[in-house]
């Protein structure tokens, strides 16, 4: 009943017609809310290709804190980490605890099928904050696609690989302030049946069009990060960084 009404809500205000709701806005509203849509941590656990371990569970928001309707992801530097490098490859050191959480739905292009991933976020962009918010692949790699990567300059990254050297990537400028702005990508099936269309918005403005080569058909994780170094450089920040995430809405026709 009040996911109908979530649908409805969403539907009158996009103005547009057979949305179906995956992801509310609402979904940070309290821990309870979250763990209907949300998983702490990575699909793969709690390393991947910089220097945060994600630390996060019903238990222990720390790190990872979606409360009265914005997610906050909190990285602080940690010593004596154990194990002391990510397992995950290329296996940095690890330097600090951070937070990270994907979605529980799977996001498929087919045909019938476009999806719209939109939210509102405060990132950081100082050397070594490395936040994202992106689609990868469930089973193998590419496709991914990032509608938000900031890598410690004021840009935002838009990327869409191909395959790991086949890259398109185009830059906005994003404020240092730490100001909210909206983000948002459309994926739609190319008349070819293969190929995917993603245009990138930032604050409702068109950014961006690339083109994924056979993301048709190829279920994604949505995931929204707090990684650190890595491609943002380093030394990172000695202190606490933040990234926070809002009004995160996905929907597909
Ligand atoms: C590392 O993760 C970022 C997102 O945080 C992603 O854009 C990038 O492709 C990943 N690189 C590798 C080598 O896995
Ligand atoms: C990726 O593949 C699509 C579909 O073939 C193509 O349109 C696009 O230009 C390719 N991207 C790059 C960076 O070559």
């Amino acid at each position: 009943m009040l996911l109908s009404l979530v649908v409805a809500t969403d539907f009158l205000s996009a103005g547009v017609h057979a949305q179906t709701t995956v992801i509310p806005s609402d979904s940070f509203s309290s821990v309870s809310r979250f763990e209907q849509f949300w998983n702490y941590l990575y699909p793969l656990g709690s390393d991947h290709n910089g220097s945060g371990r994600m630390v996060g569970s019903s238990s222990d928001h720390s790190h990872i804190n979606p409360a009265g309707g914005t997610l906050t992801l909190i990285a602080t530097p940690t010593s004596n980490p154990v194990p002391p490098t990510s397992t995950a490859n290329p296996n940095p050191a690890i330097h600090y605890a951070s937070g990270v959480v994907h979605a529980k739905s799977q996001i498929t292009v087919t045909s019938t099928q476009s999806w719209t991933i939109q939210g509102e976020f405060s990132a950081p962009t100082a050397k070594g904050t490395w936040p994202a918010f992106w689609l990868t692949a469930v089973q193998g790699w590419p496709p991914e696609a990032d509608i938000g990567e900031w890598k410690g300059t004021n840009n935002n990254w838009y990327n869409t690989f191909n395959t790991s050297a086949v890259v398109r990537s185009d830059l906005v400028a994003w404020p240092a302030d730490l100001s909210f702005h909206s983000l948002k990508a459309v994926l739609t099936a190319e008349s070819n049946g293969k190929d995917v269309r993603i245009d990138f918005y930032m604050d409702n403005a068109l950014r961006a069009t690339q083109f994924g080569a056979g993301f048709v058909g190829k279920a994604m994780w949505l995931i929204v990060n707090l990684q650190m170094e890595g491609s943002s450089g380093s030394p990172g920040p000695s202190g606490t960084t933040t990234y926070k995430a809002r009004n995160v809405l996905v929907t597909h026709t």
